[in-house]
Parts: structure tokens; sequence; C-alpha cells
């Protein structure tokens, strides 16, 4: 239109349409301006909350890992505080710690030849070791006497059961709630004939029936104030000779098992039994 009239010498008009046109323009041109602005935007923005994500993703594994070592280390903690307890449950024994961590590691052993729960066996090699805790209470005259113990001082000497398992009673924590039951019957006997409480046969808890084998056998085969060590044969003998009266007899067999895997000459101590006649089970 602004042309016909530039041509008709209407300038005036053609001035007019001619700014309509450019406004025309102008405006499609803002439009096309805005949409794309707003798809910059928009894409922005995207980008925005994905960084953001990604910063709370890092964050967030960042947390987890700073968990995890912060758990790991408490657990680190925990298991260093309860070995300290369990040396200074035989510190004024042999002040090592040795014994208690022998009676650990052959009750798990034995544990895991009867294929009981392998978690349980593991928290057994730890509670094992806190099984005469009690004999803090036991006075020095008594616990590192050379001779044998008169009733009156065996009746104390019995008593680190019952104080180990209350020292160790009421914990939340299945390790020392183990250790306690462990305690207080290490020094139960299959026949009935043991203390605190004369339990028999399977009344003993399994952990009982376990860790006084292996407290037994290594009891016999270390050096004490009142006695020399006994060899390994003398020992196994012994564990062998008490199979159904002192001891169970799949704890005895298990047992057998393991050191028979460990000393093989020693299977001659074993073939002796296994000629004589069977005994009665007390
Ligand atoms: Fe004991």
């Amino acid at each position: 239109l602004a042309k016909v009239y530039r041509e008709l010498s209407r300038f005036e008009e053609a001035l007019n349409h001619q700014e309509a046109r450019f406004d025309l323009h102008q405006d499609l041109f803002n439009q096309g301006t805005d949409l794309r602005i707003k798809t910059l935007q928009i894409a922005h923005d995207t980008e925005h909350v994905r960084q953001q994500a990604e910063i709370l993703r890092l964050r967030t594994t960042e947390l987890e890992a700073l968990v995890r070592g912060r758990t790991h280390e408490l657990e680190e903690y925990q298991l260093e505080a309860f070995q300290r307890l369990a040396v200074l449950a035989e510190f004024r024994d042999t002040d090592t710690g040795e014994h208690t961590i022998r009676v650990g590691d052959l009750s798990a052993e034995i544990a895991h030849e009867l294929h009981e729960d392998s978690e349980w066996c593991e928290q057994l090699r730890m509670a094992a070791r806190l099984h005469d805790i009690g004999k803090v209470s036991v006075p020095d005259a008594i616990l590192l006497k050379p001779g044998p113990l008169t009733t009156e001082e065996f009746e104390i000497m019995k008593t680190h059961t019952t104080v180990g398992a209350q020292i160790l009673s009421g914990s939340t924590y299945p390790l020392i709630q183990l250790g306690a039951i462990v305690a207080l019957n290490h020094h139960e006997r299959w026949d009935g004939t043991g203390y605190p409480s004369g339990l028999s046969g399977v009344n003993i808890p399994r952990c009982g029936r376990i860790v006084t084998v292996a407290d037994v056998f290594d009891a016999l085969t270390s050096e004490r104030v009142y006695k020399r060590a006994w060899s390994q044969e003398e020992a196994l003998d012994f564990i062998i000779s008490a199979r159904g009266h002192q001891f169970e007899p799949e704890v005895v067999d298990a047992f057998i098992a393991i050191i028979l895997r460990r000393h093989p000459h020693l299977r001659a101590v074993v073939d002796a039994h296994s000629t004589m006649p069977a005994r009665p089970h007390g």
C-alpha cells in the first residue's frame, strides 16, 4: 500500500503505511525474540535443576560415605573396647589375654564344625573371650593359689560364673548377651555335676557346652601357677575320656575332627579310645 501511495504521489499516506509496516515488523521481531529468550530461559532452568540434582546426589553420596566411615570407626572402637574387656578377664592369670583368644578361636572352630549358623559362630569367637570375666571378683589368694583349693575357697571360685553373668547382664548388644550366657554356663557338665546350676544335657545352652571343651583343653595344655602344661596327647586323651560325662559327645567329636586336622599324628590317641568298650553316658 505504501508503494502504491508513493506512486500516486500521496506521500503522507505512503509514509503512514510505511511506518505501520515497520511497527508490524518490530512486533513480529519482538515476539520472535521473546520466544527465543523464553526457550533459552527454559533450557537454562532445566540445566540449573539438573545441576542442583547432581550436587544433591554428590552431597548425599559424600554423606553416605561419611556415615559409613563413622559407623565403621564406631564398630572398630566397640571391638577394641570389647577386646580390652576380654584381656581384663584374664589379666591376673596370664596378663596377655592369649588364653581367652585361643578359647574364643577354638570355640568358633568347634561351632563351625557343628554347622551352627556362621554369624553366631563368629559372635561366639568374641563372646567366649569373656567366659572368665567374673574372676575379677575372686581374691588373688584363691585365684593364684598354687595348691588345691579348700571346699570354701572352691565355693568362692565358683562365683566367677554368676558374677561374670551379672557384669554382662542387661546389655542390648548381642555379643555381650552371648558373653553373659557363656560366662554363666561354661562350667556346667553334660552329666549335671557342674556349676553353678547343675544343668545337664541340652538344658545347658549350646554355647556353654562348646566353650567348656575349648576352655578345658586350653587350660590343660597351658602352664599355670598350680600345674605344669599337659601335652596335646594327654589333654586330648582327657577330653575323650570325659566324652558323655563332662562334655557333650557331639561337641567332643567336632573337637576331635579339628585336632586331628591340626595334628594328624594324634590319631593314635583317638584310635586307642575307639578300641575301648563303650562307656555308659552319665
Ligand atoms: Fe571359668
